[in-house]
C-alpha cells in the first residue's frame, strides 16, 4: 500500500501547513452549515500539497458529496444533467446540502474544451449547493472566467521542517530507523511537495528498515551515471548522426535515457519549433518502447533509440554554444507523475474497453489501427469525441493537433444532429473500430503456428508490421547519413 494513501490526513488538524487557508475554509463550511450560502471555493496550488485531501476531509462535514474530475468529459455530462438540475433545484425545506467537488479544473482537455468551461460557469451561477473547485495553475486560461465567481484560496507549498516532522512520524509508525538528517534531506529535495516526500521515504525504506543520509544521496548519484550524461550530451549538443549513435550506445535502460532526454530538451533547446519537433520524436520513441514491451520484440528498440537520439539531435537548427547543466529526471518526477506517460496507454485502453467492450490487451493491440484512422482529421475528431479522449491521449495517435477549423466544424455538425443520428454515427464508428479488432483476432489465429510466440500479444497485430515497415523505410531515408 502506498504510504501516501495510508497516511492521508483524515482530519484538518493532520494537514501540514496552510493553517490560515484552512481557517478560511472552515469558516466557509460553517457558514454553509448555518444555512448561509457562500460562493464556491477555488483551491489553487502546486501538486502534492493536500488540495484534494482537504476537500475530502471537508466532504465529511456534509451529509452527501460528489467528487468529479473536470478534465473528464463524462463529468461535464454529469454536471450538466444530474448536478446541473439538483444544484439549482434544492428544495428550501428538508434537503441537506450536497457538496460538489470539482477537481483538476485546469486539467488537460479534449476537443470540447470550451463547453467544459462554460458548463462550470453555468453551474456556479445557478448552484444552490456548496462547491469546491481545485486547480494547479493560478494563471491557467481556463480559470480566467471562473476566478471572479469564486473565493480564491492560494495554497502554498509546505515548509521543509513541517515535512520533516511528518516524515519522522511516518517513519516511526513504519518502524523505519531513520536518521533525522536523512529525513531533512528528503524534505528539502521534495521542494514543498508532501506527496513526493512521502513517496521517496517509502521508496528508500523498502529495502531494509534503516535510512541514512547516504541513501538519499545515492538516490541522486545512482542515476547520474556518467555514460547517461554522455549520451544526453551527445544527443543535445551534437548534430552529427554518427556521433549521436555512438553516444547512445550504452548499457542502460533506454526508457530511462528517454526520460533524461525529455527532461533536458527544453533546458538546452530554445526555439519553439525545435522543442516541438524534439518532443514529437520523443513521443514516437515512446510508442516504439510500448511496442517493444507488448511484443518483447527488442528489434523495435533500435527505432525508438534512433527517434530519441538522431531525431531529437536533428531537431535543433544548430548546436548551442552555452553550457547547460543536465538535470536528472528525479525519482520525484518518476513517482509522482500519476498522470504520466506510462499510464497513458492504459488509460486509453480503459476508455476503449468500456466503449467497445473489448479486453485491455485487444484495445492496446488496436492502437496501430487507430493511428491509421487518426490520419484523417475528421475521423480523428469523431473517434476522440466518441472515446472521450483528452488532448494528450489524442497525441498518442497523431503528432499533429486536430486543426481548430475541423474541430469547430465537427462540433457544429454534431450539435445539429438529431439524437438518433448521433447514435447511428456512434454505432458506425464503433463498428469500424471493432472490425479492426476482429481482423486482429483473425490474424492472431492464422499466425498461431508459431508456437513459441503464440501467447505473445504482438501476434495479434501483424497488419501493423506492414505499416511499420513503411515507417522504417521512411526512417532510413530520413536518417541516412
Ligand atoms: N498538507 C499535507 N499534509 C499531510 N499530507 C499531505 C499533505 N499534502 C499532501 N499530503 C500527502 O500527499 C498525498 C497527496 O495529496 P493530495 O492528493 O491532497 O495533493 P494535491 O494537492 O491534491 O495534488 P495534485 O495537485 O497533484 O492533485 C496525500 O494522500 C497525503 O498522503
Ligand atoms: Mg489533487
Amino acid at each position: 500500500m502506498l504510504w501516501t494513501d495510508k497516511y492521508r490526513p483524515q482530519e484538518l488538524s493532520a494537514v501540514v501547513g496552510n493553517k490560515k487557508e484552512i481557517k478560511i475554509i472552515t469558516d466557509w463550511v460553517n457558514a454553509w452549515k448555518s444555512n448561509n450560502p457562500q460562493i464556491p471555493l477555488l483551491l489553487v496550488g502546486p501538486p502534492g500539497i493536500g488540495k484534494t485531501t482537504l476537500s475530502q476531509i471537508i466532504a465529511k462535514q456534509f451529509s452527501e458529496h460528489i467528487e468529479l474530475n473536470a478534465s473528464d468529459k463524462r463529468s461535464q455530462e454529469i454536471i450538466k444533467s444530474t448536478i446541473g438540475e439538483s444544484s439549482s433545484s434544492r428544495s428550501l425545506f428538508g434537503d441537506e446540502y450536497k457538496l460538489i467537488i470539482l477537481d483538476e479544473v485546469d486539467g488537460i482537455h479534449g476537443t470540447n474544451d470550451r463547453g467544459g468551461v462554460k458548463a462550470i460557469g453555468d453551474i456556479i451561477k445557478s448552484s444552490k449547493h456548496p462547491m469546491i473547485l481545485i486547480a494547479n495553475d493560478f494563471y491557467s486560461k481556463r480559470l480566467q472566467s471562473i476566478k471572479p465567481k469564486c473565493q480564491v484560496i492560494k495554497m502554498k507549498k509546505s515548509r521543509w521542517n513541517s515535512i520533516t516532522k511528518l516524515l519522522r512520524e511516518i517513519a516511526q509508525a513504519e518502524n523505519v530507523d531513520a536518521n533525522p538528517a536523512a529525513l531533512k534531506e528528503i524534505a528539502l529535495k521534495s521542494q514543498g511537495d508532501v506527496r513526493s516526500a512521502i513517496n521517496t521515504l517509502q521508496a528508500l525504506s523498502s529495502k531494509d528498515s534503516t535510512l541514512e543520509v547516504q541513501d538519499v544521496e545515492n538516490m541522486k548519484t545512482k542515476d547520474t551515471r556518467s555514460d547517461i550524461f554522455n549520451a544526453i550530451t551527445g544527443v543535445l549538443k551534437s548534430k552529427t548522426p554518427a556521433h549521436v549513435k555512438e553516444a547512445m550506445w550504452i548499457e542502460e535502460d533506454p526508457t530511462l535515457v528517454m526520460e533524461y532526454i525529455a527532461e533536458n530538451i527544453p533546458r538546452e533547446y530554445k526555439k519553439k519549433d525545435e522543442i516541438k519537433k524534439a518532443y514529437d520524436y520523443i513521443s514516437k520513441a515512446d510508442i516504439f518502447f510500448g511496442r517493444t514491451q507488448r511484443s518483447r520484440n527488442y528489434g523495435y528498440w533500435k527505432y525508438a533509440s534512433d527517434f530519441m537520439g538522431i531525431g531529437v539531435s536533428n531537431s535543433k537548427h544548430e548546436t548551442y554554444k552555452k553550457f547547460t547543466k543536465i538535470q536528472t529526471p528525479t525519482i520525484f518526477t518518476l513517482m509522482s507523475r500519476n498522470r504520466g506517460k506510462r499510464n497513458l496507454r492504459d488509460e486509453i485502453a480503459e476508455k476503449m474497453s468500456v466503449k467497445l467492450h473489448v479486453s485491455h490487451s485487444i484495445a492496446i493491440s488496436m492502437f496501430p489501427y487507430l493511428e491509421i484512422m487518426f490520419k484523417n482529421d475528421e475521423l480523428a475528431w469523431e473517434i476522440s469525441d466518441y472515446l472521450e479522449l483528452e488532448d494528450n491521449e489524442i497525441k498518442r495517435f497523431r503528432s499533429k493537433k486536430i486543426p481548430k477549423k475541423v474541430i469547430n466544424k465537427m462540433e457544429k455538425q454534431k450539435a445539429q444532429m438529431r439524437v438518433e443520428e448521433r447514435d447511428r454515427r456512434a454505432e458506425e464508428l464503433k463498428n469500424q473500430m471493432i472490425t479492426a479488432a476482429v481482423e486482429i483476432e483473425d490474424s492472431y489465429e492464422i499466425s498461431k503456428p508459431d508456437e513459441t510466440k503464440a501467447e505473445d500479444t504482438v501476434k495479434k497485430e501483424p497488419p501493423k508490421e506492414k505499416k511499420e515497415k513503411k515507417k522504417t523505410d521512411k526512417q532510413v531515408s530520413l536518417f541516412s547519413f
